[in-house]
């Protein structure tokens, strides 16, 4: 799609849809919504008298055009109570807008900024939120039915009257676009099946993805991973005939504190392996690359906004299968850094490749590292469906995490990581075993991501239950969230200002 900011008029920008905004009890619009107003003879206040326009959060009313302006139509959309507008409502806002002119068949729409006039939110930060709303509100995956109907819009016109707010809006909307662009990315690869997305497709769709960026992409295959010493990857791959990759992404973006590891969960398909997951709702294990797919997403956001701090992302990607070479409940694995692991369930194998890139994350030098992965069922027994939980071995990398969590609306949840949950996952024959029993799922694992790390601030991001969606509300459409990936943005960015880790 393209997007462009014009500065026009809302009456006179030619459009198939034009998205004008309203703030519930407002009887008398103003700004741009009142010009459009005037100009159609007081249709928008009309029905406002009328009780068919309430200006309640993310409502869209559709009206005819013509008349006084040059728009096929006008959509209308609620801004909800003005005291309660912020930056996260505007996205959804500016999504429900474009979707419901998708809807009726509108192919260019045209938005004002939403939020910025009386709505006293920063414009630039309004432009930004105007366009990722509409962006990510709009995505569709293409998938594979062999016969399609479906419309898509084809540009956005972003409308600014005032010639002084042009460049600063301009600049607001271009990064809207590269993160809005690099979340559907992630949502890309998230929502492709799994024959479709092997750990070697992966590791070639993010060389296609990545390279044209500047990042420099490796990939490594199993003997590699054998020469490293990745005892605990290598078990959870050598159930599976489809060949494991490690992922390697660099963006060098200067010596301001020593490069961000970003690490990835990249389970192709989690089938449970030996341990096997019941056949019900396990297509949706598809998605269990979520974490992988979000720092591919994110390094390419990075690449294009260039923040001063140098990044790595890290992504050991393979299936979890039960082949004749499948690893076995019982079996001790070694990992890179020569601890030992217990294997108890081989479903719980999201840890144990995490182990691994952990090992090759700290030969590296990374700091801080950030985790994403859909780990555990049990992350959205505690939270639902709607905070990603997060663990962390250090405050001040939490802080900017969470901070960096605000700016996306991306809502999370410090979870507790207390060292009395180690009992849970002591093994009789090996340092700790991969699971620690019903209570406290979450936390077990991410215990044992905690010894894997020691010594690096890290933060890991459970994404089990905010990773998929079954329902369209917002900028939020059913299949892959794409959740983590502006949150990644963020958090680098915020570190690259101040040079620490
Ligand atoms: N990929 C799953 C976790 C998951 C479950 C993600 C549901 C998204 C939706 C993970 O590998 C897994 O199987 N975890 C087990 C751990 C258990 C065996 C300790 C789980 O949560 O049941
Ligand atoms: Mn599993
Ligand atoms: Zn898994």
């Amino acid at each position: 799609m393209k997007v462009r900011v014009v500065q026009d008029d809302a009456t006179t920008v030619e459009t198939d849809g034009l998205i004008v905004n309203l703030f519930e009890g407002v009887t008398a619009p103003g700004g741009a919504t009142g010009a459009v107003d005037r100009a159609l003879d007081g249709a928008i206040s009309e029905l406002i008298a009328n009780g068919d326009l309430k200006g309640k959060l993310n409502d869209v009313v559709i009206l005819p055009g013509r008349r006084g302006v040059r728009a096929t139509r006008v959509a209308i959309v609620g801004l909800g109570k003005a005291a309660e507008l912020n930056i996260d409502r505007i996205r959804h806002v500016s999504a429900e807008a474009a979707r419901a002119l998708r809807g009726r068949g509108a192919r260019r729409i045209a938005s004002i900024v939403h939020g910025a006039g009386i709505g006293g939110q920063d414009v630039a930060e309004s432009a930004t939120a105007t366009v990722e709303g509409a962006l990510l509100g709009l995505y569709r995956f293409q998938g594979y039915r062999s016969s399609d109907d479906t419309v898509d819009v084809e540009e956005l016109l972003i409308v600014e009257r005032e010639a002084e707010r042009i460049p600063a809006i301009e600049k607001a909307v271009e990064r809207g676009v590269v993160l809005a662009e690099a979340q559907n990315l992630t949502r890309d690869l998230q929502n492709e099946p799994a024959n479709r997305l092997t750990p070697t497709i992966l590791a070639e769709r993010a060389r296609a993805a990545l390279e044209p960026f500047g990042i420099e992409v490796a990939v490594y295959d199993a003997d590699w991973m054998r020469e490293k010493g990745m005892g605990a990857l290598f078990g959870v791959a050598q159930g599976s005939e489809e060949p494991p990759r490690f992922i390697e992404l660099r963006y060098r973006g200067g010596d301001n504190g020593p490069p961000v590891g970003l690490v990835g969960k990249g389970i192709t398909f989690d089938s449970g392996g030996i341990s096997i997951k019941p056949a019900e709702g396990m297509e949706l294990m598809k998605t269990d690359m979520s974490g992988a797919a979000a720092v591919i997403g994110a390094m390419q956001a990075i690449a294009r906004l260039k923040p001063r701090r140098s990044v790595v992302g890290l992504i050991p990607a393979t299936e979890n299968m039960p082949g004749g070479r499948a690893q076995r409940p019982g079996d001790v694995v070694r990992t890179m850094h020569g601890k030992t692991i217990e294997v108890i369930n081989t479903d719980a194998e999201g840890r144990l490749v995490l182990a691994d890139a952990f090992a090759y994350a700290q030969s590296l030098g990374l700091r801080p590292v950030v985790d994403l992965a859909t780990l555990t069922g049990a992350m959205s027994i505690a939270l639902g469906r709607v905070r990603t939980g997060v663990f962390t071995n250090d405050d001040a990398t939490l802080r900017v995490l969470l901070a960096a969590s605000e700016r996306s609306g991306e809502k999370m949840w410090a979870m507790p990581l207390d060292d009395e949950y180690f009992e849970q996952i002591k093994s009789d024959v090996a340092d700790m075993k991969n699971t620690g029993g019903r209570p406290a799922g979450s936390i077990t694992a991410a215990m044992l991501l905690k010894k894997m790390i020691e010594g690096t601030p890290w933060v890991h991001l459970d994404i089990a239950g905010t990773a998929r969606s079954d329902t369209v509300k917002g900028y939020h459409v059913k299949g892959g969230t794409g959740v983590g990936t502006r949150t990644l943005v963020h958090f680098v960015e915020m570190l690259s200002a101040d040079g620490t880790s």
